[in-house]
């Protein structure tokens, strides 16, 4: 049986269809109820509280951890204690490329390497989902507002990830790997919002924010130093930052989905 992290959440919704359909025993964890096919068990769990895990942990052979909590030997050593043996941690492209300014995804992946368990660790960057901070305003006004509207990343589709999720999961070779996650080509917020308009057929204007615009709205939503990191990438990538990593395409024998598939298959968010 294999327990699935954040199972309500863009990738692991994504990973608990995948899983389901494929006829794979599986328990979805959140905090909160979930809206899941009928035939997915779900317990609410507290990955803040690793005792509340065990109901969901018991019988289970695999873990999909998410970054979540403060305390990630408590989660591996209960999981381990309950007969996991392997975990596919969900952490961040920042873990490698700013260990220092991503010190909770970094001390994940330093927790599973040293679990004992078999792990893969996933980092991927931005993910294209994230445009849906943009679905107010698309709907309200056809615009789009974001700050570094000409640097270009090569955001990933929540779906690929999950698919990789999937295939680590449940085909051997995969141990001791780390696998950074890209899409397909590098795109700057000003195209990825003309994407989503030429997936609604009208056009969306783009509005460049300055830095504190965007790092105010940012504190709503995330600590101060994650903030700041996150500003970092989006304003001044490093060259691995931008890089299109072959490794979607290695795990899966296809290229990375691309942005204008992702609006085009979410165009309900922005109708
Ligand atoms: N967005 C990006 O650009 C990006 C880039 C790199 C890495 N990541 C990582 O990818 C992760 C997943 O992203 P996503 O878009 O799928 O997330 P999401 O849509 O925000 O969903 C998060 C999921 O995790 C659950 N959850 C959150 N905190 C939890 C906790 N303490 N205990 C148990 N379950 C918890 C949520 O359900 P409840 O709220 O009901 O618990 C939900 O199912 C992020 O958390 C982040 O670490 C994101």
């Amino acid at each position: 049986m294999i327990v699935v992290t954040g199972a309500t959440g863009n990738v692991g919704r994504e990973l608990a269809g995948l899983l389901a359909a494929a006829g794979e025993q599986m328990t979805a964890v959140s905090r909160n109820a979930a809206d899941l096919p009928h035939n997915v068990r779900h317990v609410q769990a507290d990955l803040a509280d690793p005792a509340t895990l065990r109901p969901a942990f018991d019988g289970a052979e695999a873990l999909f951890l998410l970054v979540a909590g403060d305390d990630p030997h408590a989660v591996l050593a209960t999981a381990a204690h309950a007969g996991v043996r392997r975990v596919v941690l969900l952490s961040s492209q920042g873990a490698g490329t700013r260990p220092d300014s991503y010190r909770h995804p970094a001390a994940f992946e330093q927790a599973v390497k040293d679990s004992g368990l078999e792990w893969t660790l996933l980092r991927p960057g931005g993910f294209a989902s994230n445009a849906y901070a943009w679905a107010e305003s698309v709907r309200a006004r056809r615009t789009a507002a974001a700050p570094f509207g000409d640097v270009g990343l090569p955001v990933i589709d929540p779906a690929d990830i999950a698919e990789v999720a999937s295939a680590v999961l449940r085909e051997p070779g995969h141990a001791s790997r780390t696998y950074e996650l890209t899409g397909p080509e590098l795109l700057t917020p000003r195209e990825r919002a003309a994407a989503i308009g030429q997936a609604l057929g009208e056009p969306v204007r783009f509005v460049e924010q300055s830095r504190d615009e965007a790092r105010a709205q940012m504190l709503h939503l995330m600590p101060e130093p994650v903030a700041d990191a996150t500003l970092a990438i989006l304003g001044a990538p490093t060259p691995a930052e931008q890089r299109i990593s072959p490794d979607v395409e290695r795990v899966l024998g296809r290229a990375p989905r691309t942005f204008a598939t992702w609006a085009a298959r979410n165009l309900a968010a922005f109708r």
